[in-house]
């Protein structure tokens, strides 16, 4: 990832939740805000750059692992979780888009700092009111540590019920550097609070390695400079990986699993992408 520049895979991401919510009869997802947060020049850009048969299924992925979080997020509300912290965040609208939540939670966006950079000035420049319960922490996974940063911050509360996303970011990050955060999860968090996060099944990728999805993808995210890495997990070893870093797993959804919960009876194209899971985790 360019260090100085916004990460281009958030301005995706944040394009196919806008585009989702945009086109589609039956929404997963309604991301009413992301539309704005991309800027036309890069809407332009990415629209001449799409490949349908790879777009589709990467944004029913993007939509399906949205709704999946905030659905837990309102859950876990539910059950007294009082802080949520988003990892690398990205263009994610919800400390603006769910004020009804937000009166009893304290939201924290962790992201790289070029493109939280970027994201505090486009939503200044949008007018858009920064939400006084909502407290933007710049940290790079690769060099900097989560524990030291986020106890730092003054708002943050380590006895609180805390829930973690973190979506869309495994992927660029080194099977090390992953476990290093997952551990400073499980440091600074009390017992119960919980994880989401998507991650490559390392499994489907080698089986699906020729198929266009994986070859589109990879191709187009080496272009960009936002290469994958190895960050992912094997499905049948997820419980015990995370069992090893202080987390009990609570549910792993395969791409069937998913394309069962969400994506039946959908409009549009119905199947997910195919080497990609959501996992849902509580420390111990
Ligand atoms: C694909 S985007 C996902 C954004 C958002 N979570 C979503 O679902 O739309 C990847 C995010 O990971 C962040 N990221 C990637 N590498 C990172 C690193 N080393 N440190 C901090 N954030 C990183 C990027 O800045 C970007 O916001």
């Amino acid at each position: 990832m360019d260090e100085n520049s916004v990460s281009n895979t958030s301005l995706w991401t944040a394009y196919m939740r806008a585009y989702h919510s945009k086109n589609a009869t039956n929404k997963i997802f309604d991301d009413h805000l992301a539309y704005d947060l991309v800027p036309k020049e890069v809407r332009e850009q990415i629209e001449q750059q799409i490949i349908h048969e790879v777009f589709l299924p990467g944004t029913n992925n993007i939509v399906t692992r949205a709704r999946y979080t905030e659905d837990i997020v309102e859950e876990t509300i539910q059950q007294g979780v009082t802080q949520y912290v988003i990892l690398g965040a990205g263009m994610d609208t919800f400390a603006f888009r769910r004020q009804d939540l937000m009166e009893n939670l304290k939201v924290f966006e962790i992201d790289h700092p070029a493109t939280q950079e970027f994201k505090f000035q486009r939503v200044t420049k949008l007018g858009w009111k920064i939400p006084e319960n909502l407290q933007f922490i710049p940290i790079d996974f690769t060099k900097q540590d989560l524990e030291t940063e986020l106890t730092n911050s003054p708002n943050y509360d380590p006895k609180a019920k805390t829930l973690f996303s973190w979506l869309g970011v495994i992927n660029y990050l080194t099977r090390e550097e992953v476990e290093t955060t997952l551990l400073a999860i499980a440091n600074i968090a009390s017992s119960g609070s919980r994880i989401v996060f998507d991650y490559m099944d390392l499994n489907a990728i080698e089986i699906n390695k020729k198929s266009q999805q994986v070859q589109e993808s990879k191709k187009y995210l080496e272009k960009i400079g936002e290469p994958r890495t190895t960050g992912g997990f094997y499905p049948s070893e997820l419980g015990e990986d995370l069992s090893n870093l202080g987390f009990n797993l609570l549910e792993n959804l395969s791409p069937s699993d998913i394309e069962k919960r969400y994506l039946r009876g959908f409009t549009d194209v119905q199947n997910a992408l195919t080497y990609i899971n959501f996992a849902y985790s509580v420390i111990k």
